[in-house]
């Protein structure tokens, strides 16, 4: 155990000293050659032997072919975990080939600082201890209490998080009717927004809800034959494991990570609550500009009761979406009604945003 735990360590630390050499070698090669530290070259040592330890020698020449050999010398892990090394040592710190510890608050918190991916461990994952009862095919029946392993949350039980709160999205009753009705003029309900959709000449057949909760947007769409993959972060709450127990995608992906969907892919991409003025105005900026990456031409941004302070709206995020030159299918503004919302003079915004179905390349 001693052997192998140091041998992964010594792996992370290797990639984490890759980074820090070719930061190096971009660097060094924009001024004239200095001299390589020794520490640097002492580090590359370390990484060759790593690397050789892990191959295993002597073998004849491989038949694979040599570009997978190339990308698969290297797991990939992001620099981030470096400013983290607490945190990531903790989580390294675990029996190869035992069931892994019971962490995964832990890696997420690596994951909301940065950290993204993660090191990949070998450990077996847990299950629950009992065999879970069959599970639901409807993305609106009761969710499953034994399904997922629940506890290292102060609520044990899903059904205890739908009393808990019935609005938190764990509380299939109160989600079956969700997204379906217009109350006011912010709600964008799902029949006429595939309505809004069908008037423009464009089809949701695939969609992307960033920061979706428990996956309730998924459902319903799914239910409209239309596959909509959830981005979603626990945040003491068991967002991921209900979106699973739904029979969705939950994407555990963070709101400052790039999309984890190639370029022009999707029809739709929704912002609901998670994107709001809480965000640093750069990052949200980036966030938009990966949206608009991932959307094919032609499809939809959704931001779903969008909040900021009515002063920024105009100043800051009326000219940041304007950025994106997408044509105003829907604009709706409105006071944010609860108490935060009167306080601090925010409003909401619901948009649908259609991107240019050909964007020219002088633009
Ligand atoms: C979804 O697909 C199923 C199977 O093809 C079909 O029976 C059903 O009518 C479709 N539902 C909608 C809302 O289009």
């Amino acid at each position: 155990m001693g052997l192998s735990m140091g041998l992964n360590l010594l792996l992370l630390l290797a990639m984490v000293a890759t980074n820090i050499i070719s930061l190096y070698h971009l660097s060094s090669t924009i001024q004239s050659n200095p001299p390589v530290p020794d520490h640097l070259i002492l580090q590359l040592s370390t990484i060759r032997a790593t690397i050789n330890h892990l191959r295993p020698s002597n073998k004849p020449p491989s038949a694979a072919p040599s570009d997978l050999l190339l990308y698969s010398h290297f797991s990939p892990i992001a620099s981030s975990c470096r400013d983290n090394p607490i945190l990531l040592h903790t989580y390294m710190n675990y029996t190869p080939f035992s069931p892994c510890p019971a962490d995964s608050p832990l890696a997420e918190d690596l994951i909301l600082r940065g950290c993204h991916p993660l090191p990949r461990r070998r450990c077996f994952s847990k299950t629950p201890p009992s065999p879970h009862p069959p599970l639901p095919f409807d993305p609106f029946s009761p969710l499953p209490d034994k399904i997922a392993l629940l506890n290292h949350y102060t609520c044990k039980t899903f059904s205890c998080f739908a009393k808990l709160n019935p609005e938190m999205g764990f509380d299939m009753r109160v989600e079956k009717s969700r997204y379906l009705t217009s109350k006011m003029d912010l709600d964008l309900p799902i029949p006429q927004l595939l309505q809004l959709a069908e008037s423009a000449k464009s089809v949701i057949r695939l969609g992307l809800d960033i920061g979706g909760g428990s996956g309730t947007f998924a459902a319903q769409m799914k239910l409209r034959n239309v596959t909509v993959v959830t981005t979603t972060m626990n945040l003491g709450s068991p967002h991921n494991e209900a979106v699973a127990a739904r029979g969705l995608v939950p994407l555990h992906a963070p709101l400052q990570q790039r999309l984890p969907v190639f370029d022009g892919a999707v029809d739709l991409v929704r912002c609901g609550h998670a994107v709001n003025r809480w965000i640093p105005v750069a990052a949200m900026e980036f966030l938009f500009f990966d949206v608009d990456r991932v959307l094919r031409g032609g499809g939809f941004l959704l931001l779903d009761h969008f909040f900021s302070k009515r002063l920024d709206l105009e100043k800051v995020y009326v000219p940041l979406i304007g950025k994106l030159g997408y044509k105003k299918v829907k604009w709706a503004v409105a006071d944010k009604g609860d108490a935060s919302g009167v306080k601090n003079g925010e409003i909401y915004l619901t948009a649908l945003l259609q991107k240019p179905l050909i964007r020219s390349s002088s633009k």
